[in-house]
């Protein structure tokens, strides 16, 4: 019986295995932006678990575009060089390894959740965690208790926009062979498309398109710099679920723009422009799955869902009813990195422990 969810799936020269993917996580991990072991072994054994897809937690353009001081950054080649060896690794356990490229705009200069989630303040710097200027299109705070930031000029959009295409050629140079443009949860480019956070009244403010800009110009940048062999995915918030914020008929429209500029995939997630993603709800399984339906349905484009898919029927259904061409896990996956490989056992898309990394399989075959 073949089984969609374990179906390769072609992206320009690109092949996945399954459509499996390891959703963007922030580990906080990262030493001044530099990738260490804990990158390794953590991205790693979800390439050992199965996933057909990995993606790199959201990797700073520029040190100001930092969430954390404990963020990965591309910023700089050196940095770049120190995700090779993870980036060898996932492609040598079958796994396809993604970068997603990332600016945090207001939402920059916070601590690491476990030191209290919040702005950074005099209070961190016996840490070394110094706070820093932050920037976005408008001098909006996300929330009261947040630090309000600094409007960006058009000088500051040309040169972050710069940054992306620089970060996109770091990241095909040390072996990533997907890269995807964070725009959701109210960092810096969803903060531009959203009139929540967009208050400009130049070229990059206004309506729709004219807040769209800032992304536009920055998938156009990155698909120059991005080798045109190698699928580029941008993750958007397909709500803003705010009052007279994005909907999802933007989202739509959006996504056929950006189809146009090359993009290959969207991956839709939601919320995040006026605090945490999901704040005060617990929504129900596989939320957002519906966004990614509609935008595949009503612009062909290619989409991925994520967002409490949990459950290996689910998941495999979500693919087989054309509802999305990718499913990504996050938190699932965290709690178990092998859940590809149980998966592909519950759904009886493989048997023996045949696509186990033999090192865990020859024994475990053995074992039943
Ligand atoms: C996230 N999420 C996230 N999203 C993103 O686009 N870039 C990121 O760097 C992060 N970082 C991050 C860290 C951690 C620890 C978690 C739990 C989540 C959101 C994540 O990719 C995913 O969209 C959500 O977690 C919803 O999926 P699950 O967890 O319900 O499968």
């Amino acid at each position: 019986m073949t089984i969609a969810l374990f179906s390769p799936l072609s992206l320009r020269s690109v092949t996945l295995k399954n459509r499996i993917a390891v959703s963007p996580m922030c580990q906080y991990s990262a030493g001044d932006g530099f990738a260490t072991d804990w990158h390794l072994v953590h991205l790693g054994k979800f390439a050992q678990g199965g996933a057909g897809l990995v993606f790199t937690e959201a990797t700073a353009v520029s040190p100001d575009g930092r969430i954390t001081h404990g963020d990965l950054g591309i910023w700089s080649d050196d940095r770049a060089a120190a995700l090779a060896r993870i980036t060898a690794f996932l492609r040598a356990q079958g796994a396809v390894p993604a970068i997603q490229l990332g600016h945090a705009g207001r939402k920059a200069s916070m601590q690491r959740p476990w030191f209290g989630n919040a702005a950074l303040s005099e209070a961190d710097r016996a840490r070394g965690d110094v706070a820093w200027d932050i920037v976005a299109p408008s001098a909006l705070p996300v929330a009261d208790g947040w630090l309000t930031p600094r409007a960006m000029t058009p000088a500051d959009i040309a040169r972050t926009v710069e940054d992306f295409a620089a970060a996109a050629r770091r990241a095909a140079w040390c072996g990533f062979d997907v890269a995807e443009i964070h725009a959701a949860h109210g960092y810096l480019l969803a903060s531009f498309l959203s009139p929540v956070s967009n208050r400009r009244t130049d070229g990059y403010g206004g309506d729709r398109a004219g807040r769209a800009r800032a992304l536009f110009e920055t998938v156009e940048a990155v698909r120059a710099a991005w080798p045109a062999d190698k699928p580029l995915f941008v993750r958007i918030s397909a709500v803003d679920g705010a009052p007279d914020g994005w909907t999802l008929d933007d989202s739509v429209w959006l996504a056929g723009e950006l189809a146009r500029l090359g993009v290959d995939v969207i991956d839709c997630s939601s919320g995040g422009i006026s605090g945490p993603a999901t704040a005060g709800r617990t929504p129900p399984p596989g939320f957002q799955v519906p966004y990614a339906a509609r935008i595949r349905a009503e612009t062909g484009l290619l989409t991925q869902a994520v967002g409490l898919i949990t459950e290996p029927a689910q998941a495999a259904a979500i693919v087989a009813e054309g509802k999305a061409d990718i499913v990504a896990l996050g938190r699932e996956i965290l709690s178990d990195p092998n859940w590809p490989l149980h998966a592909a056992d519950a759904l009886g898309a493989e048997s023996a422990f045949e696509s186990w990394p033999q090192q865990y399989g020859w024994w475990l075959a053995r074992r039943r």
